[in-house]
């Protein structure tokens, strides 16, 4: 039976947590939905709330995991249960963990479609600069979205590459891969910036990111900030709960999350500084009306990309440097489900190795995102109608991981002992976590299950 890991060094934890936290949110998913939701009076809004529920939450779940030295399933089921109000009974917290879990699973295979398309971007700039003429490759989502197939096959490799990290452990694998990407990525990132950041239209992309008029908020930017937020810090779906597990007694936990916190706060800020100038120079958009949908960054950036003298390859630098944060961030959604499932079977007393896991729980992902796969051909009615996989993530990152987050503060405040936590909060050496604690616990006593109740009525207002 398998031994459970640890980070070889602290710095492969936070290579491995910011390799999960930045990924498809901050270069896909939050220009879209900044735009969505008017720009720079939703930029206060995330920033608010990654400060004030995602970093909680975040910390919240390293301690858990910490705490247990379990995934997210096993960690829930070994909280005390709460006393309902007024009543003789019993709140298990075990509900928590299991959604979460549940989460990652549905959400590893649509992110693995998307993944899939940017696969096929990159390979097609590769190709777009040996061809000798360069309107050949016209850039589009339509080959894709027509063929649920094209989409399988894609998905599948991407799976098997994510498999075979997840497959050598947490040392070999997760942190030694991710450490060896980031840097490339960072390069590839900050090139790319300087590049956009010289169009004519980078005035009023500032503009539009940065100067917040709140009256192109709507009843539902609440309920969308908070869920991004969970989303790109990858809270709500157990993964920093294995993290956490992996954590020596010695790391100190409040500072490593307000760490991940920033650099991926600070990312997706620069996947805005690198998306808006091009977006608004492509020409056909206008401030307050960019595409707003997810073929933002699969048409309107590729197409503007290749119009550009030597366009070709940034295209190429711009699909590798997603495509490496696609994968950074699929290999945490993989170990965490993987290594849910190995606690599992050990407290049923299984006799399976990590191999035998891993592949079966590949091969159940590959199967669903045949779902999505499939969708964009069966249900999209309309070139500029949401798709399928637009309204599952809607769904799931708007709806159900905001609900995740209530149980998650519910868990961490009324589940775990009071000595518990401050024993895995407070920091011998770093005074500040002693003066922090009271806050952190209030956060998550009052505050986040407030802020997300309120965001989910009004979210529920705003659709009647
Ligand atoms: N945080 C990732 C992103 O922003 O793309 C998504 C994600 C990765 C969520 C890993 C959850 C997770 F476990």
């Amino acid at each position: 039976m398998e031994k459970r890991g640890y980070w070889k060094t602290r710095l492969g934890f936070y290579l491995a947590a910011i390799g999960s936290a930045v990924g498809l949110g901050n270069l896909w998913r939050f220009p879209y939905i900044l735009s969505e939701n008017g720009g720079g009076a939703f930029v206060v809004l995330y920033l608010l709330f990654a400060l004030t529920v995602g970093l909680p939450l975040l910390v919240g779940e390293l301690i858990l995991g910490r705490t247990f030295r379990q995934g997210v399933v096993l960690s829930t089921e070994s909280l005390q249960p709460i006393p309902i109000f007024g009543t003789r009974r019993w709140l298990s917290l075990k509900w928590v963990g299991r959604l979460s879990f549940l989460l990652s699973v549905v959400v590893l295979s649509y992110y693995a479609v998307i993944s899939g398309w940017v696969l096929h971007f990159m390979t097609q700039f590769f190709f777009a600069i040996f061809s000798s003429t360069r309107t050949t490759f016209d850039p589009s989502l339509d080959p894709l979205l027509t063929s649920g197939w094209m989409q399988m096959l894609l998905a599948s490799v991407h799976i098997l590459v994510t498999l075979v990290v997840v497959l050598k452990g947490v040392q070999d694998g997760i942190e030694r891969w991710v450490g060896a990407m980031m840097p490339v990525f960072a390069v590839l990132l900050v090139s790319l910036v300087i590049k956009s950041l010289s169009l004519p239209s980078s005035g009023e992309a500032l503009r539009f990111l940065f100067y917040p008029n709140f009256s192109q908020l709507s009843l539902s930017s609440f309920s969308h900030a908070i869920g991004h937020v969970l989303f790109t810090l990858s809270v709500g779906f157990g993964t920093m709960v294995t993290f956490g597990s992996y954590l020596k007694d010695s790391d100190a936990i409040a500072s490593s999350g307000f760490r991940v916190t920033i650099v991926d706060t600070l990312l997706s800020f620069t996947a805005g500084l690198l998306i808006f100038p091009i977006a608004l120079g492509a020409g056909s958009v206008e401030l307050g009306a960019t595409r707003t949908d997810p073929g933002l960054l699969f048409e309107t950036l590729p197409r503007f990309l290749m119009s550009l003298p030597g366009g070709a390859f940034f295209g190429l630098a711009f699909f590798v440097c997603l495509y490496l944060s696609a994968l950074g961030a699929s290999l945490g959604l993989m170990e965490v489900i993987v290594s849910n499932a190995l606690d599992w079977s050990k407290k049923k007393k299984w006799k399976v190795q990590r191999l035998e896991v891993v592949w079966t729980l590949g091969g159940l992902i590959l199967l669903l995102s045949a779902i999505p796969a499939f969708s964009s051909v069966i249900f999209r009615a309309s070139k500029n109608s949401k798709g399928f996989l637009e309204w599952l993530d809607a769904i799931l990152i708007n709806g159900c991981l905001p609900l995740v987050g209530l149980g998650l503060s519910l868990a961490f405040s009324h589940g775990l002992s009071e000595m518990e936590k401050k024993r895995q909060f407070i920091d011998e050496n770093k005074i500040e976590t002693q003066a922090l604690f009271p806050y952190w616990r209030w956060a998550l006593k009052y505050f986040v299950p407030m802020v997300i109740i309120v965001s989910l009525i009004l979210q529920i207002l705003n659709s009647i």
